[in-house]
This record gives C-alpha cells, sequence and structure tokens, in this order.
C-alpha cells in the first residue's frame, strides 16, 4: 500500500482566490480521483474561523451536481482543517508545522509538503521566510505556489525573485500563470509537434503574422485600486498572453521535461527587443453609450485623472530565423463587447494564385469560450461556380469531445504541483527576459503619461484599432 503523505497548506485561506479557485480545484481532483490517498489540507489565515465555519464556507463556494458528489464533498472536508496565525510571527507557523507532523507521523512513506499562496503580495516575502524557517519539511519535499503580481517592473521582480531565492531553491518553486493550465494553450505543443503537415509551415515563409487576443465583457469591477497600480499590460499581456507567445514560437523541445521545455521559451522570449511606444495602441474605457455600464474613471478605487490603461494592442518580432518579420500581435482589453481568447495564426498568401475568392488560410485555437480549433480553409464554392470560397474544418470540442468536462486551469496545475511537474509553471529567468520586454515602455507611459485612446464600455476597443491590426499586416478574412 501506499505509505507516502501530503500535506497542502493553503495560505490566505479565507480570501477570495482560495475560496473561488483553490478549493473548488482541490476538490474537481479529489472527485476524480487524482488527489493522493494520504492528504490534508490544511486553511491557514489571520482570522479565528472555528473549523465548522470554514468547512461550510469552503462548500458554499463547491457546486455539486448530484448526491454521489454531494457525498464526496463531505468526504473532502473531512480533508481540511484549518490554522490560524499570523504571517509576520513564527507561531503560526510552528502550529501548522506541529499539524504537518501530526499527519505525517501517521505514514512511513516519503513525506510532501504543498505551501499554496493566495496572498497578497504585501506579506508574500514575510510569509515566504516565515514558512521556511518553520515550517519546512527537513526529511520529505517542499513546493512553495506563487502566483502573480511578480513585481512591477524589472527591478521590483528582482527584488522579489531576490527574497524568495535567499530561502528556497528555485526547484522549489512553482510561479502560476494560470493560462498554462487552460486546456487549449496545453494543446499548442501537441498541434505543432505532433501533426506533420503543422510543423512543416510553422515559420516565416508560410506563416503572416500571428494574433494572440483576449477579450473581457467586464470591467474593473471593485478591482479598481489594484488594476489601476497594474494596468492592462501588467495584468494580462506580460504574463497570460506573452507566455502563449513563446509556446506558439519556441522551437520543439528535446523532451518533455520541464528544464527542457522552459529552456525553449526562455529562447524566444530573449530574441524579443523591448516595446516602445510605437508599438502599442493604449486604450481605456469609458461609460457605455446607454450609460447602463460606468467608464473606468468611475470605478471608485480609480484616481480621476488616470491614464492606466484598459486595453493594449502590441506589436512584437522574435530575431531568430524562424520568425524574422513575422508580426505577432497581442491584444487585450477589459469592457469590450464579448468574452474570448484565441490565437490566430494567418498564413502567407497564395503564390501564383489563379481563383478568384482566394483569402489567407487561417489556423484558430479558441481558448474561451467554447474551445475549438479550426482552420479556414479555401474550399471550391459548392454548385455551379468555379470560385473559392472561404470554409472551416472545424474541431469544437462541445461537439467532438462532447463527453469530456474540460478541466479548470487551476485542477490542472495544482496536479502538476502534486506531481512535481513544472513544465507548465514559470521559471525565474523566464520572468526575467519577459519583463525586460515591457519594462522601458511601461516606465515611459509611467512617466509621460501617455494619453490611452477613449473607447465605449462594450465596443470591440479603440476606433483606430482595425486600421493598426491591417496596419501591422493582417489580412480581415471573411467571418473575422
Ligand atoms: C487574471 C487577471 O490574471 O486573469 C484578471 O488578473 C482577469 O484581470 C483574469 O480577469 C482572466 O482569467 P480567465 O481565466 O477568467 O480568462
Amino acid at each position: 500500500p501506499n505509505k507516502d503523505s501530503t500535506v497542502v497548506i493553503v495560505l490566505g485561506a479565507s480570501g477570495d482566490l482560495a475560496f473561488k479557485k483553490t478549493y473548488p480545484a482541490l476538490f474537481g481532483l479529489f472527485k476524480n480521483g487524482f488527489v493522493p490517498p494520504h492528504v490534508q489540507i490544511i486553511g491557514y489565515a489571520r482570522s479565528h474561523i472555528e473549523l465548522d465555519d470554514f468547512r461550510k464556507r469552503v462548500s458554499s463556494r463547491i457546486k455539486t451536481n448530484n448526491d454521489e458528489e454531494k457525498k464526496l464533498l463531505d468526504e473532502f472536508l473531512k480533508k481540511c482543517t484549518y490554522v490560524s496565525g499570523q504571517y509576520d510571527k513564527p507561531e503560526g507557523f510552528q502550529k501548522l508545522n506541529a499539524a504537518a507532523e501530526e499527519v505525517e507521523k501517521k505514514y512511513q512513506g516519503q513525506k510532501h509538503r504543498v505551501f499554496y499562496m493566495a496572498l497578497p503580495p504585501s506579506v508574500f516575502i514575510p510569509a515566504s521566510e516565515g514558512l521556511r524557517q518553520n515550517a519546512y519539511s527537513k526529511n520529505g519535499s517542499n513546493r512553495l505556489v506563487v502566483e502573480k503580481p511578480f513585481g512591477k517592473d524589472l527591478e521590483s521582480s528582482k527584488e522579489l525573485a531576490a527574497a524568495l531565492a535567499a530561502h528556497w531553491q528555485e526547484d522549489e518553486i512553482y510561479r502560476i500563470d494560470h493560462y498554462l493550465g487552460k486546456e487549449m494553450v496545453k494543446n499548442l505543443m501537441i498541434l505543432r509537434f505532433a501533426n506533420v503537415f503543422l510543423g512543416a509551415a510553422w515559420d516565416r515563409f508560410h506563416i503572416h503574422n500571428v494574433q494572440i487576443t483576449f477579450k473581457e465583457p467586464i470591467g474593473t469591477e471593485g478591482r479598481g485600486g489594484y488594476f489601476d497600480e497594474f494596468g492592462i499590460i501588467r495584468d494580462i499581456m506580460q504574463n497570460h498572453l506573452l507566455q502563449i507567445l513563446t509556446i506558439v514560437a519556441m522551437e520543439k523541445p528535446v523532451t518533455l521535461d520541464a528544464e527542457d521545455v522552459r529552456n525553449e521559451k526562455v529562447k524566444v522570449l530573449r530574441a524579443i527587443a523591448p516595446l516602445t511606444v510605437d508599438d502599442v495602441l493604449l486604450g481605456q474605457y469609458t461609460g457605455s453609450k446607454d450609460g447602463k455600464e460606468p467608464g473606468y474613471l468611475d470605478d471608485p478605487g480609480v484616481p480621476k485623472d488616470s491614464v492606466t490603461p484598459t486595453f493594449a494592442a502590441a506589436v512584437f518580432y522574435i530575431n531568430n530565423e524562424r520568425w524574422d518579420g513575422v508580426p505577432f500581435i497581442l491584444k487585450c482589453g477589459k469592457a469590450l463587447n464579448e468574452h474570448k481568447t484565441e490565437v490566430r495564426i494567418q498564413f502567407q498568401d497564395v503564390a501564383g494564385n489563379i481563383y478568384p475568392g482566394v483569402e489567407r488560410n487561417e489556423l484558430v485555437i479558441r481558448v474561451q469560450p467554447k474551445e475549438a480549433v479550426y482552420l479556414k480553409l479555401n474550399n471550391k464554392q459548392p454548385g455551379l461556380s468555379s470560385n473559392a470560397v472561404m470554409s472551416e474544418l472545424d474541431l469544437s470540442y462541445s461537439k467532438r469531445y462532447s463527453d469530456v468536462k474540460i478541466p479548470d486551469a487551476y485542477e490542472s496545475l495544482i496536479l502538476d504541483v502534486l506531481k512535481g511537474d513544472k513544465a507548465n509553471f514559470v521559471r525565474d529567468d523566464e520572468l526575467d527576459a519577459a519583463w525586460k520586454i515591457f519594462t522601458p515602455l511601461l516606465h515611459k507611459i509611467e512617466r509621460e503619461k501617455v494619453k490611452p485612446e477613449p473607447y465605449e464600455f462594450g465596443a470591440r476597443g479603440p476606433a483606430s484599432l482595425n486600421s493598426w491590426v491591417e496596419g501591422h499586416g493582417y489580412a480581415r478574412t471573411k467571418g473575422y
């Protein structure tokens, strides 16, 4: 029988991230049998909460679909306990350590501890130090899970990295970018490296441009204070979209081993020059036309004269043999017309074309919602015409994989942590390279208070977006 034990410690257990994401993801794994048998999940936060109340709060955020799931939830809750304590004093962490040892002493096998920091950045450093000094397992494995913001620019990110590195080994640190846990982002490498015809066409000779888009139909909604300090470039582009870019552009790793994968990703980032103001289009939303939706500046947490962008588009060039001259256009925004994240690979024009109606091929990977991969290809218009017409080979997951429930990104990533697989986590040098691309631009925008172009809540983006994107080489195809 398995004699190993696992203790998952959720720091910030009474906060929104923990209730909204961490616990439901842990339950999702538990329900499907992916949690190791001898596991205990210990919540830790400052407030005193009775165990029963804590369990009620955990379960109130978890949806169950039938009686069997309700039973499983009860079993899951029995594995959840709670310890209260401070983030900047040793006593609480010592209590945590004792609680973990209590579990571990029952089993003779390997001992694993996972420290999941669902914490605001202000207590990040003291908590990571306190844990290392008081709750670190001396005779087992220790994994520290952290999440953005990883600083605000290269310098502050390096400071944070140094503070973590003073106590933790790099191979113990799991930096989450939850986009790396999304099903369709995980699909990108397989699409590229397990399909001969795609692999063969994946270069500047065949691909004209790449667009990676994130759109959200909601505004800052109460997060104005946080958001105004960071802005859309730090909130979405520097991490989520840039990570997708690296996977689209990387060379094939030698193996799927985490270091091999991340070695290739970091090379892509290092081949991108820092952005300048000429490479970006910035926007900020105003109230909707009908007056129902507030503008960004109406958010109580946002200063009335804020120039923080809530929309950004930027063009990147990768200076290597595969991608020289191919624009990678990244776009992201809040308060837009729809909820959508997608990767759109637009191929080159057909050379020496002889057919009317031919347009550029596109391969679209729709990350969310409604996961899909579709290929736009020129087909003979059915009937008596011999013109070409743009059609789709459509792999919509709701049809093709209707019986599969796509896991939440956090489920997939926490499973990786439990397995000790770091391929889908951000390495320190990757983070540095990412900040190098954005830091000069961010500093300039802030220093010079570069004015974003206004767009109405619910619009596709600033009015100049279409011409900006076309100016960078994208040819609008039918059905776009
Ligand atoms: C977070 C951002 O990282 O990602 C949020 O801070 C954003 O502003 C969120 O809403 C989007 O994630 P998802 O998984 O809902 O697309």
